[in-house]
């Protein structure tokens, strides 16, 4: 196949480099002499990858950095291809590195719950849980294994560098890619996201952040202007940023499609260059969303170091602006120096890739484990779960296509499943990136094998009087509803698709002893809350999904998730009750990569006027009742809180939790603070966690060390972190909106 195509592309590719890339063909044909690269001094390994990328960098022509600083084109993009994409392992971006001097080719792939494109490329990944239903698990060991296991499958793959890593926190709970995100809240979602790419880099692939910054909704993403006070996004957006590359030391960090406040987010200096290579000090490289480059010089300037996946505005373009004087050697020095740092830094250079299989048993046992912890029980009246066979003995399962599978995420995290799509809509073979796409995880197949003397049976629910006949026959009856979403779309509401809400409704008139198994992307509301007696979330739940459920709902492991989202009520109640609606000249800008040209002039714009107060501040500080909040999660047992003490020199919260109920479990045990009046934010923020293990009966001390970060405010007079002197309100408990435990520090 490969040779097929180096046939078929090289005399193309000839023709139009010399035209195009004057750089490429001399570094793509140059192996190098053996010798020159083991001898070079900045392979060895005891020196810091500072040290070596300066050490090389030295040897390089300007041609050889350029090459460094953009893409080659995306695989399976017909709208961008280059002479070199036929090289590019089938991913989405590929650099070229400089074989003479050891430094290798970047070979890019999007991987936010597995390695994309494997239907294509003929290979295989696992699905692992949404990363929003990782985020439910509060558990960073869970987030580091799930990181592992991606960053295995991509090298297997012929990949070294990751696409992934998405902690744009929830602003706006419709936005298309909210199940790529770890939730609302910047100390759990950087917390997650910085431990997932802790491990992936470990395994020796560039590790990736994105997207920087406040990319929240996907309706008109290449054009819209989020406009957002510099204090708003210290706090939450940026912060989850800060956290997470703290923890990881990404080699990468992606920039946004988006402007904020008036400049691209790949051309922005107060983003890129003033925070996060300046405050935060990140060594690491910039690279931009694919066709999210706007300029060179700017862009250049403003800290993007790597367009990608073309070379309009960083190949021969920014060449000439060097040569002209307008952009100072410099700064190509720091781009490159950065990409060279980061290849060091991820071992890619000292771990060449070496392709392999996939090891297939291992991405599903974490993929079960992960989504065990990340299923979140929200309502359980009556202990309808755990399933007891002893007293159930025959249950409906109805809709949500159970018998055959469960349905994924799409764009361009989509993982694609063994054996194709298993709903298969009529007269459709291939896939596109916005297709439904059910993984063949049967939950009906799972319970009936969980419960073999108990009569499961299935109903689609298309008829929905007989879907709450089966329902009424049945001693339980269990609903399976979905919500698709996906990149390049948002939701219109928050309402279940295809009348799922009529169906649960009827099913639940018959049968009061009805659960809803939710697969969703981000919140849903529940006009029929009232009527059913128990809800699960399982997120879109991965290659082992319906083996994950099928253990907590007949309870074999108990419930242990606690939401990192808010649902709310209805829209209604958000910051936004309505996405601002784009003009008939700006529509489409949402649902591709490439940025109209016609339309960068656009006006398009959305305010996050709710400043700071994002998810659960938000109906704290306005009185809203949320549906479920941040933070809840049921368990199969009960847990008790009480002795908390503090102290306010050493910033330590301890306080006892104990297991009151007749099962072992894990309790997910939350610190809050609030802040002193003059910090003007009336809310609480969470500071810590801990999750606790505990056999029927036990009782354990909970520590937290509170970060005074957390408890910091960002004063944009002195531009920068503020810990004000005063009370803090320190408050525990199992969720946001349940603190039994009161406290305080008093700091000077
Ligand atoms: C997405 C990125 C992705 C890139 C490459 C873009 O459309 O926003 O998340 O990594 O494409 O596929």
């Amino acid at each position: 196949m490969r040779i097929r195509k180096l046939g078929k592309c090289l005399p193309l590719a000839a023709g139009l480099m010399g035209m195009l890339l004057p750089a490429i063909p001399a570094m793509a044909q140059a192996k190098g002499s053996k010798h020159a690269v083991e001898d070079g001094p900045w392979m060895n390994k005891s020196l810091s990858p500072d040290e070596r990328a300066d050490l090389v960098l030295k040897q390089m022509t300007l041609d050889e950095k350029i090459g460094l600083l953009h893409g080659n084109g995306m695989a399976h993009a017909s709208q961008w291809q280059m002479p070199l994409t036929y090289l590019s392992n089938g991913g989405a971006g590929m650099t070229l590195g400089v074989p003479r001097l050891g430094i290798p080719n970047i070979y890019m792939s999007d991987a936010a719950y597995g390695v994309r494109d494997s239907g294509e490329n003929g290979r295989y990944s696992t699905a692992l849980p949404s990363n929003l239903g990782a985020a439910s698990s509060w558990n960073p060991q869970a987030a580091c294994d799930y990181g592992a296991v991606i960053g295995s499958e991509l090298r297997a793959q012929g990949y070294n560098m990751t696409l992934g890593g998405g902690v744009n926190v929830t602003r706006e709970p419709r936005n298309g890619r909210t199940f790529e995100y770890m939730g609302e809240d910047p100390l759990l979602a950087g917390t997650l996201v910085g431990n997932l790419m802790k491990c992936e880099q470990a395994q020796h692939v560039i590790g990736d952040i994105k997207h920087y910054a406040i990319n929240d909704q996907e309706t008109g993403r290449n054009i819209v202007n989020s406009i957002i006070s510099k204090r708003a996004m210290q706090e939450s957006d940026l912060l989850a940023f800060h956290i997470g590359i703290n923890i990881a030391d990404p080699a990468a960090v992606m920039c946004s499609y988006n402007r904020i406040n008036g400049d691209y987010a790949c051309e922005n200096k107060y983003t890129l260059t003033d925070v996060l290579k300046g405050e935060w000090g990140f060594k690491g490289f910039v690279v931009s969303d694919w066709g999210g480059t706007h300029s060179t010089e700017k862009a250049s300037a403003a800290g993007l170091d790597n367009e990608e996946p073309m070379a309009d505005f960083f190949g021969p373009k920014l060449k000439e602006a060097v040569e002209a004087g307008r952009v100072p050697m410099s700064e190509i020095d720091d781009h490159a120096r950065r990409v060279l740092r980061s290849e060091f830094l991820s071992g890619i250079v000292d771990d060449p890739i070496q392709k392999g299989v996939v090891d297939i048993g291992h991405g599903f046992e974490v993929a079960q484990h992960v989504e065990e912890q990340s299923i979140v029980l929200l309502k359980n009246d009556k202990a309808i779960l755990p399933l007891n066979p002893a007293k159930v003995k025959s249950i409906a399962i109805i809709g949500g296509h159970a018998d055959v599978g469960m349905i994924s995420g799409g764009g361009s995290a989509q993982v694609d499943p063994p054996g194709g799509n298993a709903i298969m809509p009529p007269g459709k073979g291939a896939t596109h990136w916005q297709d439904h796409i059910w993984f063949p995880t049967s939950p009906l197949k799972a319970l009936q094998a969980k419960l073999p003397d108990t009569k499961v049976e299935f109903n689609s629910g298309d008829d929905t009087a007989s879907a709450a006949a089966l329902a009424k026959s049945s001693d339980v009856a269990i609903v399976f509803a979905y919500q698709w979403i996906s990149e390049g779309m948002d939701l219109p509401n928050l309402s279940l698709p295809d009348n799922q809400d009529a169906l649960i409704d009827a099913v639940a008139k018959a049968n009061p002893r009805t659960i809803v198994v939710l697969e969703t992307g981000t919140a849903v509301t529940m006009p029929w809350l009232d009527e059913v007696s128990g809800v699960v979330e399982a997120w879109y739940a991965g290659s082992s999904g319906h083996i994950a459920l099928a253990n907590v709902l007949t309870g074999e492991i108990n419930a242990t998730g606690k939401l990192a989202m808010t649902f709310p009520k209805s829209e209604q109640d958000l910051p936004h009750p309505m996405i601002p609606v784009l003009t008939k000249e700006d529509e489409g800008q949402g649902t591709g990569a490439v940025n109209g040209t016609t339309h960068v002039g656009s006006k398009y714009s959305v305010s996050y006027d709710e400043g700071v107060k994002v998810g659960y501040k938000w109906y704290e500080a306005e009185h809203k009742q949320p549906l479920f909040p941040f933070g809840y999660g049921l368990s199969y047992t009960t847990y008790a809180y009480s002795d908390l003490k503090t102290d306010s020199a050493q910033k330590t919260v301890s306080f006892a939790v104990k297991n009151t109920g007749k099962r072992a479990g894990t309790e997910i045990a939350q610190v809050y603070a609030t802040l002193p009046d003059a910090a003007g934010e009336p809310f609480k923020r969470l500071v810590g966690w801990q999750r606790v293990e505990l056999a029927p009966g036990e009782s354990k001390t909970v520590s937290v060390t509170v970060d005074p970060q957390m408890i910091s405010i960002f004063d944009e007079q002195k531009n920068g972190w503020e810990l004000l002197p005063g009370a803090y309100t320190i408050l525990a408990g199992p969720s946001s909106a349940e603190t039994p435990l009161k406290g305080a520090f008093q700091l000077p």
